[in-house]
């Protein structure tokens, strides 16, 4: 029996040779067809990902952020950074409950936002951004910088100061604290940890002597800007990481070629972290888009545990 199986010579009938000849001959029409099928099934199930399933795919990154000096009562403390949402007509409001709600599931110490929080700076959107960025949960609370496009900017130095203004009204009227070059610190028995805030890099309010001007050098410093292009201007200030968005990780980032966009001077400067003369910056991909598409960049939240160094 195992021999017929194999087509041995002591049963002719079922020879390898009998039974391919015995099968019709593919024809080169018949395989062009499979070809197209296949490339045509192949895109549209491509598409369907890169369109509609990863855009909206959040990743929790969880990421431990060490920090030289760092006193004891912060050890452990926990940081969630958020992103460039752009809330507006392009990104679903539900997608972005459904990210407040993941956001809140990590019950941190502290939230960020880092900038682009609407994508224009029209009324009925700055009460929504606000409105839903105020249901984020922390014992130290929310704290928010602003993007370009809360500057109403797709530009450096294009941007509308009175919708910069009206933005971060519409978050402080909601308990969010803005901070546009100004610092803030977190006090934990008889210790300080320094958040600092800074305005657009590409406006002309981006300020960094006001903003750190208060914040004494040896202690515990974080800085938040919307744009990782600001970092090497950042690396002689107190701050010991620097966490920033506006790339959103290039949002279609091609396997050994990059992102083809990314509008940042240093085109290094893509996603994750980077390390420059001892001090480290953190670029999150965001949860928004201007388009809706995202390939190998899925939308994230960084959850941050700081460290003794
Ligand atoms: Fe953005």
């Amino acid at each position: 029996m195992l021999n017929e199986i194999k087509g041995s010579s002591e049963a002719p009938g079922y020879t390898r040779e009998a039974i391919s000849s015995s099968l019709p001959k593919p024809t080169r029409r018949g395989i062009l067809r499979k070809l197209l099928y296949g490339g045509v099934a192949g895109t549209l199930s491509g598409a369907v990902y890169t369109f509609g399933i990863e855009p909206i795919w959040i990743q929790i990154i969880e990421k431990p952020m060490p920090i030289p000096g760092l006193p004891k009562p912060f050890d452990g403390f926990r940081l969630v950074q958020l992103s460039d949402p752009h809330f507006g007509s392009e990104v679903p409001y539900e997608y972005l409950s459904r990210c407040i709600l993941e956001a809140n599931r990590l019950n941190p110490d502290l939230f960020v936002v880092t900038g682009d929080i609407v994508q224009h700076g029209q009324n009925q959107w700055n009460e929504a951004a606000a409105t839903l960025l105020s249901s984020l949960r922390a014992r130290h609370g929310v704290l928010a910088v602003l993007g370009n496009h809360d500057w109403s900017s797709y530009a450096l130095g294009r941007g509308i100061a009175w919708r910069a203004d009206r933005v971060a009204d519409a978050l402080r009227a909601k308990g969010i604290v803005v901070l546009r070059n100004e610092a803030i610190h977190i006090h934990r028995d008889g210790a300080d940890l320094h958040i600092v805030g800074l305005d657009d890099y590409w406006e002309d309010r981006f300020e960094p002597e006001t903003a750190f001007s208060h914040v004494p050098p040896a202690e515990p410093c974080i800085a938040l800007v919307h744009q990782p292009d600001a970092f090497p201007e950042l690396l002689d200030t107190p701050a010991c990481w620097v966490l920033a968005g506006h790339t959103h990780g290039g949002q279609v980032n091609l396997p050994w070629y990059g992102p083809p966009l990314l509008p940042v001077r240093h085109k290094q400067f893509v996603a994750g972290h980077y390390q420059l003369s001892g001090k480290n910056l953190y670029i999150n991909r965001g949860l928004g888009w201007l388009k809706r598409v995202r390939f190998n960049a899925r939308p994230e939240i960084t959850e941050f545990t700081l460290r003794p160094e």
